[in-house]
């Protein structure tokens, strides 16, 4: 490992603790403390968010505008994507996303949160592409976004990871800081510059399922799959540098390389070994 990537992983791991030490020291705040806060509290219009803030299962702390602009631009964000944040907090995600002309949701618990991002989107003008709903992460529908934009801890991320692998294989999930447990990011970016925290980003991109037997002409494909991983054997040949981005495969059988589009129980694309490319088509056997 080097210097600098021992620096950015103690720097998440002191993120990570400073993040949940704020979510587990404002949960245990006394009811007494709660109710005189509540008492004094202001009129709606007058709400001022403050970081580190009591959320239900994170505290807020906003992502800065400029890794906002990073984790968009790593999920390549265009009119044509619906961008989900949970947890969406003042709106930031949301509405940077309804900018890029995206649609774009946020689910907050919060309900004086989802008031000011209302607000918020339709003070830049975005109110009909970026839409804020009082709710749950854990209870969210999730399955039609093609963008998660998430600043969320480790543990709500693990809780989440079901529901994110089965959104359509190519959504691109993308968070502030913190990982998804055993799911390696397809790409992890610093911003330079000012940023003092919160200064990673992290992309994944759904791969297909393939795991299991496939029928390649007359042979047998064994697909062994770990999130993006590919491992297996073509006629027990193994597989080497097996990938998936997405709906995209590719793998090293010998000296062959195979590259195709995974369309549910059938993958079609190239293969290449010295001579010109062919096609290859496989049909799921199982
Ligand atoms: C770390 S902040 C991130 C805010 C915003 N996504 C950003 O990047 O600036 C997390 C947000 O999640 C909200 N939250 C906490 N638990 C929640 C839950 N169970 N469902 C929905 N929102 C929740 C908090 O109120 C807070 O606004």
């Amino acid at each position: 490992m080097t210097v600098s990537s021992w620096v950015r992983r103690a720097l998440a791991a002191v993120g990570v603790m400073t993040l949940a030490a704020v979510t587990a020291t404002v949960q245990a705040r006394s009811p007494q403390a709660s109710a005189a806060q509540g008492a004094s509290k202001p009129a709606e219009e007058e709400f001022v968010p403050q970081v580190g803030q009591a959320g239900k299962d994170v505290v807020w702390v906003p992502t800065p505008p400029e890794l906002v602009e990073a984790m968009l631009d790593m999920a390549k964000v265009t009119p044509q994507d619906y961008v989900i944040d949970l947890g969406s907090g003042d709106g930031r995600n949301v509405i940077a996303a309804a900018r890029r002309g995206a649609r774009a949701l946020g689910v907050e618990y919060n309900p004086k949160m989802v008031a000011l991002s209302t607000r918020n989107a339709a003070a830049a003008g975005l109110a009909g592409r970026a839409a804020f709903v009082e709710g749950d992460m854990y209870e969210a529908d999730i399955s039609k976004a093609s963008v998660m934009a998430l600043f969320l801890l480790p543990s709500n991320m693990l809780q989440l990871r079901p529901k994110f692998l089965d959104l359509r294989p190519g959504s691109r999930i993308v968070s502030n800081t913190f990982g998804i447990e055993g799911w390696t990011p397809d790409e992890t970016r610093t911003i330079e510059g000012n940023c003092s925290a919160w200064c990673t980003a992290l992309l994944w991109i759904v791969p297909a399922k393939v795991g299991g037997k496939w029928r390649l002409g007359d042979g047998e494909l064994m697909l062994e799959q770990e999130y993006q991983m590919v491992k297996g054997a073509l006629d027990a040949k193994p597989l080497a540098n097996g990938r998936l981005r997405g709906d995209q495969i590719r793998f090293v059988v010998g000296t062959t390389e195979y590259t195709g589009r995974v369309d549910g129980n059938r993958i079609e694309g190239n293969l290449r070994g010295g001579g010109p490319a062919t096609n290859w088509t496989a049909t799921r056997a199982n």
